[in-house]
């Protein structure tokens, strides 16, 4: 069973999955990571994330690493990967369509396997019910109005001890929207035959019983 999740920044979407993935069993990949571990290695070198030979640079170090690696998780799961500088350079190799091809093997590479012990895959992304997962079970669109949204990461990165104010980090999620949105290859948007869940005034349990009652519904999960 494979389940595609997508969304905006700080929708919920990531901690829906994460949830969805422990309560059905499921392996998680967080497609953001990959972009925003491609960045990374870009911006260690120096490089600029705009700069389709800079990016693929990034994309190949990163696939090195990923093959010399048992547990893709290690590599995805680095914190230095979720600060906004490195999510910032992530949304602008990410309208690279070269670099979106390079990434979309591993995805499709995880969601192929056989997953041992496991009930199926979840993904969550941009593209997974679009581009990268056409033929999911389940797919869902996770959204949020742009103030709760940049409430909240505001909170996140205030917990991590950063000094940020509110609209520092309102414009750079609203720029990150547009350029999500508004790119010509897979640009962020929900598949036809998404459920589309607003999360704004919701805690993060009401929105999994909601996703669970639909799975519940059309998959007798
Ligand atoms: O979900 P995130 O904030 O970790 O993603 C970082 C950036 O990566 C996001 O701004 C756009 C890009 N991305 C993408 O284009 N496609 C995906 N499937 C996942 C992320």
């Amino acid at each position: 069973m494979i389940i595609a999740i997508d969304g905006p920044a700080a929708s919920g979407k990531g901690t829906l999955a994460r949830r969805l993935a422990d309560v059905l069993n499921l392996r998680h990949m967080d497609t953001g990571a990959l972009y925003r571990g491609c960045a990374f290695e870009v911006l260690q070198a120096k490089g600029d994330p705009s700069n389709e030979q800079d990016a693929l640079k990034g994309c190949k170090k990163l696939k090195e690493k990923i093959q010399s690696t048992p547990d893709l998780n290690i590599i995805l799961g680095n914190p230095e990967l979720r600060n906004d500088k490195v999510g910032n350079a992530a949304s602008k190799l990410a309208s690279i369509s070269s670099v979106r091809e390079t990434l979309k093997s591993i995805q499709i590479d995880f969601s192929c396997q056989e997953k041992k012990g496991f009930n199926g895959v979840i993904l969550d992304g941009r593209d997974i019910g679009t581009v990268i997962c056409p033929n999911a079970h389940i797919k869902f669109y996770v959204e949020a109005d742009l103030e709760t949204r940049a409430k909240r990461r505001l909170k996140e990165l205030q917990s991590r001890g950063l000094d940020v104010t509110y609209n520092a980090v309102f414009a750079q999620m609203r720029e990150r929207d547009d350029r999500d949105t508004q790119r010509d290859t897979a640009p962020l948007r929900a598949a036809e035959d998404a459920i589309v869940i607003n999360t704004s005034d919701f805690t993060e349990d009401e929105v999994l019983e909601k996703a669970l009652a639909y799975a519940k519904k059309v998959r007798g999960l």
